[in-house]
């Protein structure tokens, strides 16, 4: 682009150069302020006398110089020119109104004249274009209204406005488009514009953006500045509202905070008031609504307004549907007391808007699906606490729970330890026994059918423990030590028998850790159920006994020798107990829990094991002790 310019420049100025003879002037170029040369094309002489001049209706002499010097005339350019050797008029700082045809002079001896002009042209680069749209709101409209203003201050000369929409020119006449200019002359010469846009407006400009360019030339060629994009205010009627609701979820619960919004579809928007369908009083004279709702503000809403160009009411209406959950209610109240044994049935109901899913927990587990629970209370690790779970299906985290708290009460549980001990002579050992029940039973032993005190302390709300410590005897192999725990409503007893221990390098305290190592107390553990199943369990045992005695026998025949022979140097301490230098600690145990009667199954895997060690004797023992 601006290569075309200067090249049209070019042309210009050839053409002015061409059309010396014509007489149309050369041109010169320059920016405000700046310093200009201006050429005199006339051929002279040292000795010949030079004129400047300037038009301005008429000519008006600036300066004479010749042979005798200059001198210069008082012209409006006097303080800023002076004259080259070469004729050439300097002027700085040029001034806007020194756009002006100057005319260089030349007189030579014979009176001769002859003149050649240049037309000065001065160019300031105006002020960035100020746009302003009209801030009111423009009803839609054929006619041309006016809708904003563009100006640009001091240019020269005299620079051009353009408006564009969606950045498509406006033209002026086109469209109904009206482009009206006003361009003022400042003191200074310069030039400020001011261009007025009126155009038909339409439903498309609420988007549409307007801005306004000003063009304009420099020496070097043309230019243009554009100003903001802005855009304007359309208004037109409003012929129906819209009402909704607003929340943060689909479904609306008790407790949500819910906006309800009504809305014109024209601008400005209209006057708009919001009602309970049944209720004449407005929850509001805005648009909005918001609040945080509970069951009695489901039903129907409606927002009124009036068109105000046909003042035609206006309305719209809403459903609001708030869901509901209600603490759930249960048929029996909590805490509930039922008897060991007993059976307890409970229903769990919720009121709620819509379906409702009912399942009852413990320890967030569910145990019963549905409304109903229904328990059969055997064992004290069935009291608790039992939750019911309401919630409703289609409202996600709309959830309710109600506790139901279970309380047995009857005969105590009791449980040993250990139902065989093995003991020895001297030896101190302690007995444990734990009853549950409710309320908490006492724990009383009996050793030899006489009442023994032990030591007994509680260990929850409603289990009790109970520890027997004494020195053993002879008199005690072979003893049945019962347990008995008891409350109001019954007694349980369980057993532990004492067996003479195998002579074996076991020490006392050792036997001590070995029962407390052993398996925990099975909790339903009672006395008419454990009893029987020793018995059997005996029973069975003697076939493998019998084998094992026969067995243990052939062996000592074998290992009689060998162990003679170990005796013999020493290696062996036969018959002292409480010291453990030959066995290793690890295989006693071993052999302690075998023989527990407990376990068939292991027994009989285990017994042929237990030959494989070197004590036929002491196994023999144990065996006779038993029958
Ligand atoms: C109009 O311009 C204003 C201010 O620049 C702006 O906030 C508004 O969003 C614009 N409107 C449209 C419809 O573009
Ligand atoms: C101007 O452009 C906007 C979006 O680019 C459009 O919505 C609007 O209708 C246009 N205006 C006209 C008059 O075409
Ligand atoms: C201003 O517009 C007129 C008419 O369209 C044109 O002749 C002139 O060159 C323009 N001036 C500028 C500075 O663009
Ligand atoms: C359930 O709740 C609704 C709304 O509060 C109430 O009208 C109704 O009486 C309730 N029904 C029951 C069984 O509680
Ligand atoms: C619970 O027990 C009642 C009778 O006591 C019976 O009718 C009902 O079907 C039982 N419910 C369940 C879920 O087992
Ligand atoms: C148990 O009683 C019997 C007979 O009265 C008696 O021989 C035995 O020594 C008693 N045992 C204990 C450990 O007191
Ligand atoms: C106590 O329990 C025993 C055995 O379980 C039973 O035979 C007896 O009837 C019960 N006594 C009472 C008072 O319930």
């Amino acid at each position: 682009m601006d290569i075309l310019i200067l090249l049209s420049l070019c042309l210009l100025s050839c053409r002015g150069t061409q059309g010396q003879h014509d007489h149309v002037p050369k041109e010169e170029h320059v920016m405000l302020g700046h310093k200009v040369i201006l050429p005199c094309d006339v051929h002279s002489h040292d000795d010949s006398t030079v004129q400047w001049l300037y038009e301005k209706n008429g000519n008006h002499l600036i300066l004479t110089t010749g042979p005798k010097g200059t001198s210069m005339e008082d012209s409006d350019v006097k303080d800023r020119v002076k004259v080259k050797k070469n004729m050439q008029l300097v002027i700085e700082n040029v001034q806007i109104p020194d756009e002006r045809l100057f005319i260089c002079r030349i007189q030579d001896q014979n009176g001769l004249t002859k003149e050649s002009k240049v037309q000065l042209r001065v160019y300031k680069t105006p002020d960035d274009p100020e746009i302003t749209m009209e801030e009111n709101g423009i009803p839609i409209t054929d006619e041309s209204v006016q809708i904003g203003s563009c100006q640009s201050k001091n240019g020269f000369p005299t620079p051009n406005i353009t408006w564009y929409r969606n950045d498509t020119q406006m033209i002026n006449e086109k469209n109904g488009v009206v482009v009206s200019t006003q361009i003022t002359v400042e003191s200074s010469g310069l030039i400020a514009v001011k261009s007025v846009l009126s155009s038909p407006v339409y439903m498309s400009d609420v988007y549409s953006t307007f801005y306004c360019e000003v063009s304009y030339h420099l020496p070097k060629g043309a230019y243009m500045k554009e100003s903001g994009k802005r855009n304007i205010t359309v208004d037109y009627p409003n012929t129906e509202v819209q009402i909704y609701v607003k929340s943060q979820h689909d479904m609306i619960k008790e407790g949500d905070e819910v906006e309800l919004i009504c809305k014109g579809n024209g601008n400005p928007q209209p006057q708009i008031t919001l009602h309970r369908k049944d209720e004449e009083e407005a929850l509001t004279e805005d648009f909005s609504h918001s609040w945080k709702v509970t069951r009695r503000d489901s039903g129907g809403y409606i927002c009124k307004a009036l068109n105000l160009d046909t003042f035609n009411e206006l309305e719209a209406e809403t459903e609001l549907h708030v869901h509901f959950l209600d603490p759930p209610v249960l048929s029996q109240e909590s805490p509930v007391h039922v008897e060991l044994g007993g059976v307890l049935s409970v229903l769990c109901q919720a009121n709620a808007s819509a379906q409702t899913d009912i399942h009852w927990t413990r320890d967030g587990t569910t145990v019963a699906k549905g409304s109903e629970l229904n328990l059969s209370l055997q064992d004290y690790t069935d009291a608790g606490r039992y939750v019911c779970v309401a919630s409703v299906t289609s409202v996600p985290g709309l959830t309710q729970t109600k506790e139901l708290q279970v309380i047995l009460k009857g005969k105590p549980q009791v449980t040993v330890s250990s139902q065989l001990v093995e003991v020895q002579d001297g030896e101190k050992i302690t007995l444990k026994c734990m009853a549950l029940g409710n309320p908490t039973p006492t724990i009383t032993w009996y050793i030899n059918g006489s009442a023994v005190d032990g030591q007994n302390s509680p260990i929850s709300d409603y289990e009790v423990s109970s520890e027997l410590t004494f020195i053993v005897t002879e008199d005690f192999f072979n003893e049945r030590v019962m347990c008995v725990a008891q409350n109001e409503y019954n007694s349980s007893t369980e057993y532990i028998q004492l067996q003479e221990k195998p002579v074996t390098t076991v020490t006392p305290d050792e036997d001590i850790g070995a029962q407390t190592t052993e398996e925990p107390l099975p909790k339903t553990g009672s006395d008419s159920t454990k009893d029987p199943s020793i018995e059997s369990r005996s029973q069975k045992s003697y076939g493998v006994v019998i084998v094992a005695v026969i067995v243990c026998i052939l062996l000592l025949a074998i290992l009689g020798a060998v162990l003679y022979f170990l005796y013999k140097k020493g290696r062996i301490p036969c018959g002292r107990s409480g010291t453990k230098d030959i066995t290793k600690p690890g295989e006693k145990d071993h052999i302690v829990v075998e023989m527990k009667p407990d376990s068939p199954a292991e027994e009989s895997v285990l017994l042929p094991g237990a030959q494989d060690k070197k004590q036929p004797v002491e196994q023999e023992k144990y065996m006779d002790l038993r029958n």
